[in-house]
């Protein structure tokens, strides 16, 4: 055999005994992930198309976590069509195991907030390390028995703990973010630098964003509600990431389900004031034939850091399908920066070796 060839091989043996792995991780019958499809259906290691929406994704112990609101088939968005909060785990960010509902809305005995809910939405999860707790919030829209004409003139925040990454979580009970009685919608949850928790949400009916301290357990928020300044009045779907000391912010239009032009704004701190940047998205998705201006047919729900890479983040969207929840997808384009501006460009296809190791 040539050098050439041999030295090739080498060369290769890392990413042979990579897909070899995720060969053996998935189920008889399933076929393992060796690529990100953004845009397309996405198996989890039984085959089934991941179930877990408005999500967000965890690393704890070196394991990666996928949180997000399971969709009940049969059911449009316009009814009750969650069954409450879904979490998959992966090794490799590609391939996905169902840990099952780890939030059980229509489990016997549980709580009434949780099982007459509206909407059970855009589920988020920290860790807290000074108390070893797993902490879940999620958008969750009382009954319309409970306030409101559509169900959707107000929202609760709901809040649940475990010790577990994957559940049991426990509810803890809602508060009104703003300490008002509209509540808030779209939010994100942000731990700062100082390790304060913070509950960043969009303010009912006017849509403001505004930031909330919340107490050290993570249960309420403590003080007043500020208005970010700079950023643009109904933006939501937020999404937050900090980088080289600047924090970002990625979110969307308010456009109901359907999808609208991505937003980015950057500021110094968490706090503000907040300047606008272009639209970070370019490119166009093949199947849908929708650019910037669309989102690529997706809506922002979280920013991910990817560990043991460099400089590596991943900009993670819903494709919302209100008639179909059940069948919404997933949008995962890697962040690459351009003189410190945040670019999100189309792929079909692309993997983790985008991304140098440090
Ligand atoms: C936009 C939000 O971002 C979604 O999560 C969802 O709540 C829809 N509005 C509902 O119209």
């Amino acid at each position: 055999m040539m050098l050439s060839s041999l030295r090739s091989i080498r060369l290769r043996i890392p990413a042979i005994l990579s897909a070899l792995m995720s060969l053996v991780s998935a189920e008889p019958g399933s076929t393992a992930q060796t690529a990100f499809r953004p845009g397309q259906p996405w198996p989890d290691s039984a085959g089934v198309h991941l179930n877990a929406h408005g999500f967000c994704v965890l690393d704890f112990e070196g394991r990666h976590y996928w949180y997000g609101a399971h969709k009940i088939e049969g059911k449009t968005e316009d009814e009750k069509n969650e069954a409450g909060v879904r979490c998959y785990v992966s090794d490799d960010l590609m391939n996905w195991k169902d840990q099952g509902l780890v939030l059980d809305v229509f489990e016997k005995g549980a709580h009434p907030d949780l099982a007459e809910a509206f909407i059970l939405d855009r589920p988020k999860v920290i860790y807290q390390e000074a108390t070893k707790t797993f902490l879940l919030y999620f958008k969750l829209y009382p009954p319309k028995s409970k306030g409101g004409k559509s169900g959707k003139d107000y929202a609760w925040v709901g809040v649940a703990t475990s010790s577990k990454p994957t559940g049991p979580f426990e509810y803890k009970g809602y508060f009104l973010g703003n300490h008002d009685k509209f509540g808030t919608g779209d939010f994100a949850i942000v731990p700062d630098t100082d390790g304060s928790i913070h509950h960043i949400a969009v303010r009912k009916p006017e849509k403001a964003l505004i930031q909330g301290r919340l107490s050290d357990d993570g249960l309420k928020p403590v003080g007043d509600y500020k208005v970010l300044e700079g950023v643009t009045i109904g933006t939501e779907a937020p999404a937050f990431f900090r980088r080289n000391g600047k924090v970002y912010l990625l979110a969307s239009e308010t456009s109901g389900w359907k999808p609208n032009a991505a937003r980015m704004f950057v500021a110094d701190q968490l706090a503000g004031p907040y300047k606008e940047l272009p639209n970070p998205c370019r490119g166009v998705n093949p199947v849908n034939q929708l650019g910037p201006d669309k989102t690529f047919g997706g809506q922002s729900t979280f920013v991910y850091q990817v560990a043991g890479r460099k400089d590596a983040w991943i900009a993670m969207f819903d494709i919302n399908k209100p008639e179909n929840p059940i069948n919404a997808g997933y949008i995962w384009l890697p962040i690459e920066f351009e003189a410190d501006q945040p670019v999100i460009r189309w792929r079909d296809t692309w993997d983790l070796s985008l991304f140098p190791k440090p």
